[in-house]
């Protein structure tokens, strides 16, 4: 047995660290089978000196274990050891450090410092400070934070790797500082310079476009720690004595893109303006950095028909492009960024609205190399000015994100399914830049809270996501009033609204998400009071039915079930059902909370009020005879995977979900609500093959039409490119938006068929599902406890199953086929046995429509022929939607084996009839 990945708070060896309890995890890895840890001992040392023995615990925990020893002093390294016993003789050690941060705001003794320059200079500040070293120095680490964005330069080198710190939070109430090990210094004179762009602080945002969200003026906050080897410190703090001046960077706005002058000179450097900024909000980094985590080079270089230069890097992406060249003194470079080219192959930067998204880099006649520095945007396209000759190898794409670490894989016998999982983990990389954003690229970039909410469980196997929600949580709560509840974004600069069901209730479901998948208690004794605080402000709004029905809500937020013609964006289903729905399973979650966290009088309080509002929901929602007022889709979703519906109307309400996909000919209609829960619903009740069907649907609207329009992240409507190649006209239409993202979750739970049983994976279910189309999956967690792998084989009469279960933890595998569970301790298992199960999939069916079996011309010789009445329909989308089964019905005197024969002809596959 051995020991591997000590963390602390989720980190190895951190800087910084800023809490005063942090927690231990660790992995055991074994070659043996049924591993179990039986005891642990942690050690943590400062200076060869014990602050903490935990003594031998007779335990099998090995996750977020409580620091429980002296009082941890600031800016101070430990030493941590932890020694662990099995259940098989074994006993192993790994060690590991952190360091503490200055741990409370007001320890800064630095002073806060900025400019006077006059409201309309737009060049980013550069603070200087020049200063001498004369001993050898021994450590040195520096804290630093800014109101606006910063980058610090120490000598001309660029200090740590981090982008836009301080990272986004709530400034009125939290900011966050950084720690930096700074290696540097040299002996004699140093310069310092910290470069400040506005940023979230004071720049552009929001759908308005407005300025100073937070405050009119840039300022920083740093101070250099230094010891030397002879043991004495020194300190380089901002305060008056140093320099400001505005620097290469002549603009710079995350909207709008950055301007970078290399020509420019500032002569004047002027003295700093001291300022003041309550330094009892400042708080440690909290969640990863954001960082550069991959470099794209430059695919394709395309001359449009409108003759811009364009080049393809064939990934949709969040982040901007470096740029190596050789220019002519004072030559300007202009690359403009866009998601997308339109049907006829000219760039199309339309759905970034008002963001112009332009970097401007000028040159001074020497090789250089030009990255933004305070800017990101979400793009696959660039077009080049400026430049007479292009060449591929000048230019790269950096990609920029929180830099968690990535613990789930999906891989089937499916490439459009591997398409669609590879589309989500882009669009995952792509809003999650310091807080989980609904798109990149647009005048939004805002924290939505619904978007969030409904993608936490798929981001959760994509990627460890626990300390970047824990942060943003944070956030929710300092924003979250008696009043309006919970902000439909946070950080909230869009002024109060009253909080909004499905929005809003990423306050509950989100911790929640976060303790079933890390085991982390100390999310929900952190969040609980803003849990229960939302449930409360739904109560105080219900009426005497003991129902939400008042104030705004998002519904269904872009369900394509609206009448013909609406355009209305809250879908079919009733907005306050929707609402209901949330408030009953909401208040089910904080009891549950309430009985994590053992607090009793809860659990009764609100176990007696998710009954009283289940009562009221059948109530008011759900006739005598068991029909839904909203028999949607997503109103049938609802009702069923939330619970809500009593057990008598569960079945008429199974089947007027299973009619209504029929009459859509197995698609969904589903907006952000109920597209989560929608193939969860069918899987959950013995509809798995229609959840299957649904899922591997390729023609409009469905997952897989996206993918096969060739998107390379998640669109925002599931329409966002027209059959045409037309794009949607609302004004509303990314290209890089998670939310529809979220049937990740049902992959990995239902396909792959990994659960967990007890929080954070300790006990593990696996359980595969096949769907006809699909006849392998292959996937794997990097869970708390370490690799849970679950792949599958369906083919040639035969099934193999391979599975692997962590040390430490136990495992139930429900083999497929198979009636009884296996109960599993750690280890590798291989399962191989036979099957009359064939998977591959009739592709087409008399149901099939036109638009999913034919390419569009094929589709229109058809028609002609076979409905031509149907040409002249106004919505011609309409017409390639009928089904064959529909056509021949329209075709008197055709027969289906005519009809056969056609298809046959084209040879594309079987259909069955
Ligand atoms: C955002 C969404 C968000 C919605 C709420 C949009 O503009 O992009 O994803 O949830 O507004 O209405």
């Amino acid at each position: 047995m051995e020991l591997i990945d000590l963390k602390v708070e989720y980190q190895k060896n951190p800087l910084g660290l800023d809490i005063k309890k942090p927690r231990f995890s660790w992995k055991l890895v074994s070659k043996e089978r049924d591993v179990l840890q039986t005891a642990y001992r942690i050690l943590v040392k400062n200076d060869g000196e014990s602050v903490w023995d935990s003594g031998e615990k007779d335990c099998s925990s090995s996750v977020l274990i409580e620091y429980n020893g002296q009082e941890l002093e600031p800016c101070t390294l430990y030493q941590v050891q932890v020694e662990v016993w099995d259940n098989k003789g074994h006993k192993a050690i790994v060690s590991g450090s952190f360091e503490t941060g200055l741990l409370k705001g007001t320890n800064f003794c630095a002073d806060w410092i900025t400019h006077d320059y006059p409201a309309d200079e737009t060049g980013c500040p550069v603070f200087t400070k020049e200063f001498k070293v004369e001993k050898e120095i021994s450590k040195v680490r520096m804290y630093a934070t800014a109101l606006g964005v910063y980058e610090i330069k120490l000598n001309g080198e660029k200090v740590g790797d981090s982008y836009f710190s301080p990272g986004w939070t709530n400034y009125h109430k939290r900011l966050q500082y950084q720690t930096y090990q700074v290696d540097g210094i040299l002996p004699g004179e140093n310069k310092l310079e910290i470069t400040v762009g506005n940023g979230w602080y004071k720049g552009i945002f929001g759908f308005t476009c407005t300025p100073n969200h937070y405050g009119d003026r840039v300022a920083v906050l740093a101070e250099v720690h230094i010891t030397y080897c002879d043991g004495s410190t020194e300190i380089i703090k901002t305060d008056d004595s140093w320099m400001v001046t505005t620097g290469i960077i002549r603009s710079s706005e995350i909207y709008m893109g950055e301007t970078i002058d290399t020509c420019y000179k500032e002569e004047n450097l002027s003295r700093v303006v001291l300022t003041t900024f309550d330094k009892e909000r400042i708080v440690g980094q909290e969640s990863e950095a954001v960082r550069i985590t991959k470099r794209l080079p430059a695919k394709e270089l395309i001359n449009t028909p409108k003759g811009e230069k364009v080049i393809d890097f064939h990934q949709n992406l969040t982040g901007f492009v470096e740029l190596k060249v050789t220019g002519k003194p004072g030559q300007k470079i202009t690359i403009r960024h866009a998601e997308v080219l339109d049907k006829d192959g000219n760039f199309y930067p339309d759905t970034l609205r008002l963001a112009i998204s332009i970097d401007q880099f000028i040159c001074n006649g020497e090789e250089q190399t030009f990255l933004p520095h305070f800017t990101f945007h979400g793009f696959r396209y660039i077009a080049i000015e400026g430049l007479e000759e292009i060449n591929l190898e000048s230019f790269t794409a950096c990609v920029l994100h929180t830099q968690m670490e990535e613990t789930g894989t999906f891989i089937s016998s499916n490439p459009l399914v591997n398409q669609l999982q590879r589309n989500i983990l882009w669009s995952q990389r792509g809003n999650f830049l310091d807080i989980p954003t609904d798109c990149p690229q647009r005048d939004e970039r805002l924290g939505w809270t619904g978007d969030a909410q409904v993608f936490a469980g798929t981001a959760a196997y994509n990627m460890n996501v626990a300390s970047f929600f824990s942060k943003w949580l944070h956030d929710l709560a300092s924003e979250q009033t008696e009043e309006f509840g919970v902000p439909h974004v946070v950080p909230n600069i869009l002024g109060n609204q009253d909080g909004a069901a499905a929005w809003s209730d990423a306050a509950v479901i989100i911790p929640w998400v976060m303790y079933e998948t890390y085991g982390d208690v100390r999310i929900l004794e952190e969040q609980f009071e803003s849990m229960e605080g939302w449930i409360n402000y739904i109560t105080a709004r219900c009426g005497t039915n003991g129902l939400w029905q008042t104030g705004f809500q998002y519904g269904d937020w872009l369900g394509l079930d609206k009448e013909e013609g609406s355009t209305e964006r809250t879908g079919a289903t009733d907005k306050y059902l929707v609402a209901n729905a949330y408030y009953a399973y909401s208040t089910n979650i904080v009891r549950k909370t309430a009985e994590v966290l053992n607090k009793l009088e809860d659990v009764q309080k609100y176990d007696q009020l998710y009954q009283k509002i289940k009562r009221a929901i059948n109530e008011e929602y759900i006739t005598a005879a068991g029909r839904m007022v909203s028999e949607t889709q997503t109103g049938c979703v609802l009702a069923l995977h939330f619970d809500l519906a009593e057990e008598k109307y569960r079945k008429r309400i199974l089947k007027s979900l299973e009619t209504n996909i029929a009459n859509h000919k197995n698609h969904l209609t589903t907006g952000f609500v109920g597209t989560p829960y929608l193939c969860h619903t069918l899987s959950e009740n013995n509809l798995h093959d229609l959840a299957g069907a649904l899922f591997l649907k390729e023609d409009y609207p469905s997952w897989l039409y996206a993918v096969k329009k060739g998107a390379t992240t998640i669109w925002e409507r599931w329409n966002s490119i027209l059959p045409n190649g037309d794009f949607d006209t609302s004004g509303m239409n990314s290209l890089n938006h998670y939310a529809y993202g979220s049937i990740g979750e049902w992959m990995y739970r239902k396909l792959a068929g990994i659960n967990q049983l007890e929080p954070g994976y300790k006990k593990i279910l696996i359980k595969p599902e096949f769907i006809k189309g699909i006849h392998s999956v292959e996937a794997t967690f990097n869970s708390m406890y370490g690799v849970i792998k679950s792949a599958w084989k369906c083919n040639d009469k035969k099934i193999k199953v391979d599975v692997e279960i962590p040390a430490n933890t136990t495992a139930l595998l429900y083999l497929p086929e198979k009636e009884k569970p296996l109960e599993l301790g750690s280890g590798s298992y291989q399962f191989e046995y036979e099957t009359e199960t064939n998977l591959e999939r009739d592709r087409f069916t008399m149901d099939s429509t036109l638009k999913e079996i034919f390419d569009e011309p094929v589709a229109i010789q058809i028609l002609n022929q076979y409905a031509p009445e149907m040409m002249n329909h106004p919505m011609i989308e309409f017409a390639y939607q009928l089904s064959i089964r529909e056509i021949l019905a329209t075709a008197p005197g055709e027969t289906e084996t005519l009809f056969k024969m056609v298809i046959d002809a084209l040879n594309r596959t079987e259909v069955s009839i």
